[in-house]
């Protein structure tokens, strides 16, 4: 068959959503014109742990506007069945308004319903809670662990023993909080028994399936439309309680009813990355080859549900040696439950495994590239299987050359620019490929347009558009005759919109589905006598701005306009689909970057300026490279953040976050953030999906904490094993 020439992919195309956004006509989730919706808040608890004695909601309730008020004294019974998706941690999650327990601070005690939102707001302060408050505990340091997660091969200590160098380094880690632009917001409608949200979600069918596990009716009555996300980072791949909160509203008040989260509410009615506390040993030959890593990780996570992500596998694959040891503890505490944020688990990870190569290297008077190098494994030793692809030597040096990494003094506190003391570092980066069952519909218009549909999300990585480039190239049409819709639960299913899979599992099914929709077309083509392509082998045609020819004789053909009019045809369809291969992986399936990146650091007030940042990945395929440098400059920007600036900070006296708003969890800001390029190695890789592509959004936060951590050691010879590096740690 004749390979479609490929026009879209891999040009580098503006957003095809961009003017929706940038002129406000993108509608996110409260912004939806709903006939007759009145507005919620929520009252949020004000002690971190206890039982609510009073509420007293007479104020409230006579304040102009002010509809109802909801709480544990007058919520229904919701049934709260069992959420079966597998994605669920393990426990139980919260259940609103059905007692009066009060599990962290901050939790919802009473959701307040007004004619307007000002009303709510107003409403919502005037509702005076009474407690029985005891003391929480808050603190990772001072509570104890849960069981372990366990991975072992070799014998661990006794290689520690016998090792000529031996390292032991405990790194800690800050919470840290999404912060996507949007707030999370839920507009809710009940039409009888049929429920419709409009909600922020990076999974319309994660939503639709929780809010008919709580309210007890079937998935199919409950619609989740959700075409614009405004960031998440993984934020949206769980509904929350404010979710319930929205459809319970609007059941009990027979309105449909808009709740948007505050930017303080963030903090605590959605999740975060845990505090993390991950303990290293290490054990090397004196050439640096390893013989034995342990890690013994710690993580917060709440007293009601287990929150585990995949913090483990960096170690057993990112570098070889006969003997790992692994434990991995969550610690249950008075706090919410956290959830994935960008590169989950393995940006934490990466951070202590980049951060102690790093102290190796030093130690051994190595170059870190070298001492990697020493330790590229040849095959994931964790498995044993081989690497679909693993190009991280290439990563290292296209990155050392663009970078110009030799021309640094490897002495640390050995370069200076006037007050300011210059490091460059390094690290790399890993995040695992994974993928799984998409559908998408794809319909071809007698007037040459097409309509491509799949429940996918579009956080910001470009999912719009980088399908858009997929399904023009395969059906051979312009990018402006094709249309890619998504984000409503009765569209054709899609993953849940995290963990890089979209595009290797949205993105191969939109393939499938336009390669079917267009092999349609030719088949029509050559069997209708009327066809100037009639008689024509199939495998010979191509189609090309909408015209089907032969390939090597262009002036052979006819439009899809002209050949389904002569056969009286309003449209074609097809269903595309991708199938996560079952059984076993034949291949180890990951995504590799190398982060390189020079700091300032002002010796006498201990402010870290990064001067410039370089990413070099091996993802595979680029649909869509100018978007795919959006993406890579992002995971750069929440790098940066992570390294120096973000930390949600808890008082834990009574549990309160006591920065929960933006001017006091710092991210990182234009004047934070220099020049920064990404560069991807060429690439294809067709053991991971029919598209070749390795997933970007995660791998790209992956390793640009511990390149910077590295880079300020070697400005100023001092290692902090922290993060935030802040200025008084530096002091
Ligand atoms: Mo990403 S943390 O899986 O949205």
């Amino acid at each position: 068959m004749s390979p479609q020439p490929q026009a879209a992919v891999g040009a580098p195309l503006s957003r095809v959503d961009g003017r929706l956004k940038v002129t406000g006509k993108a509608r996110y989730a409260v912004d939806h014109e709903i006939a007759g919706a009145v507005h919620a808040v929520i009252v949020d608890s004000s002690i971190g742990r206890g039982r609510i004695t009073g509420i007293d909601t007479r104020a409230a309730l006579d304040h102009a506007g002010v509809l109802k008020v909801i709480s544990h004294v007058n919520a229904p019974k919701l049934p709260y069945q069992r959420n079966p998706l597998p994605t669920a941690p393990p426990g139980e999650r919260l259940h609103v308004f059905q007692d009066d327990k009060v599990h962290f601070h901050g939790q919802p005690v009473a959701v307040v319903v007004a004619t307007t939102l000002e009303a709510a707001q107003h409403g919502a302060s005037l509702v005076k809670v009474t407690y029985d408050a005891q003391q929480p505990s808050t603190d990772m340091a001072d509570a104890p662990a849960g069981e372990p997660q366990k991975y072992a091969r070799g014998d661990t200590d006794k290689a520690l023993e016998v090792a000529a160098v031996r390292m032991e380094m405990t790194y800690d880690l800050a919470r840290n909080n999404h912060n996507a632009m949007e707030p999370h917001a839920t507009t809710a409608r009940w039409d009888g028994d049929k429920l419709t949200v409009w909600d922020k979600t990076q999974w319309v069918f994660g939503t639709q399936i929780e809010l008919a596990v709580v309210f007890g009716v079937a998935p199919e009555s409950v619609r989740v439309i959700s075409p614009f996300v405004g960031g998440g980072f993984g934020s949206g791949l769980r509904a929350w309680p404010h979710v319930t909160i929205a459809a319970l509203a609007a059941r009990e008040t027979k309105r449909p009813v808009k709740l948007a989260l505050s930017r303080k509410q963030l903090y605590f009615g959605t999740g975060f990355r845990p505090t993390y506390e991950y303990a290293v040993r290490l054990g090397s030959d004196r050439r640096g080859r390893l013989t034995a890593m342990t890690h013994d990780v710690r993580a917060e996570t709440s007293s009601y549900e287990t929150f585990l992500e995949s913090v483990l596998i960096p170690g057993q694959m990112l570098y070889s040696m006969p003997h790992v040891s692994q434990e991995y503890r969550t610690v249950p505490l008075d706090v919410h439950t956290p959830l994935f944020m960008r590169g989950p688990g393995y940006t934490t990870a990466s951070y202590a495994i980049e951060s102690a190569m790093d102290e190796l290297a030093d130690k051994l008077g190595l170059d870190p590239i070298e001492l990697r190098l020493r330790n590229e494994p040849e095959e994931d030793e964790s498995s044993g299987l081989p690497f679909s692809t693993r190009r991280l030597r290439e990563c290292y040096a296209v990155g050392a050359r663009e970078f110009g990494w030799h021309r640094r003094n490897p002495g640390p506190r050995s370069t200076r620019d006037g007050d300011w003391l210059i490091g460059t570092g390094m690290a790399a980066g890993v995040y695992d490929t994974a993928r799984n069952d998409a559908q998408a519909s794809v319909r071809l218009d007698a007037d040459g347009t097409a309509l491509v549909q799949s429940a996918a999300s579009d956080m910001g990585p470009g999912t719009y558009t980088s399908n858009t480039q997929l399904a023009a190239d395969a059906l051979g049409l312009p990018m402006g005759k094709v249309t890619f819709r998504l984000g409503d639960s009765l569209m054709p299913p899609a993953p849940p919109h995290g963990g890089s899979w979209t595009m290797a599992s949205v993105g191969s099914a939109v393939q499938d589905g336009c390669d079917k929709l267009r092999k349609q077309a030719v088949k029509l083509a050559v069997e209708d006598a009327k066809s100037p392509l009639h008689g024509v082998n199939p495998d010979t045609v191509v189609v090309r701005a909408g015209r089907l020819h032969v390939k090597h004789n262009p002036a052979r053909g006819e439009t899809y306009q002209q050949l389904l009019a002569r056969n009286n045809r309003t449209h074609l369809e097809a269903m595309g689909s991708f199938t996560r291969p079952t059984g076993p992986e034949r291949h180890s399936l990951f995504a590799y970057g190398a982060v390189f990146t020079e700091v300032a650091v002002d010796a006498r007030l201990g402010l870290v300026r990064v001067r410039r940042m370089l990413g070099v990945y091996d993802a595979g395929r680029i649909i869509s490279p100018k978007l795919a440098d959006s993406q890579a400059l992002g995971g750069m920007v929440g790098g940066i953040g992570q390294a120096l600036l973000e930390h949600t900070v808890t008082d834990h006296r009574d549990g309160r976050i006591v920065n929960a708003n933006l001017a006091d969890y710092l991210v990182p800001v234009n004047a934070d953030v220099p020049d920064l390029r990404a560069i991807y190695l060429d690439g294809d890789d067709r053991d991971a999906d029919p598209i070749g592509v390795k997933g970007l959004g995660e791998i790209v936060q992956v390793g640009v904490a511990p390149a910077i951590a590295n880079a300020v050691f070697h400005a100023t010879g001092r290692r902090i094993r922290e993060l935030p590096i802040t200025t008084e740690a530096l002091l």
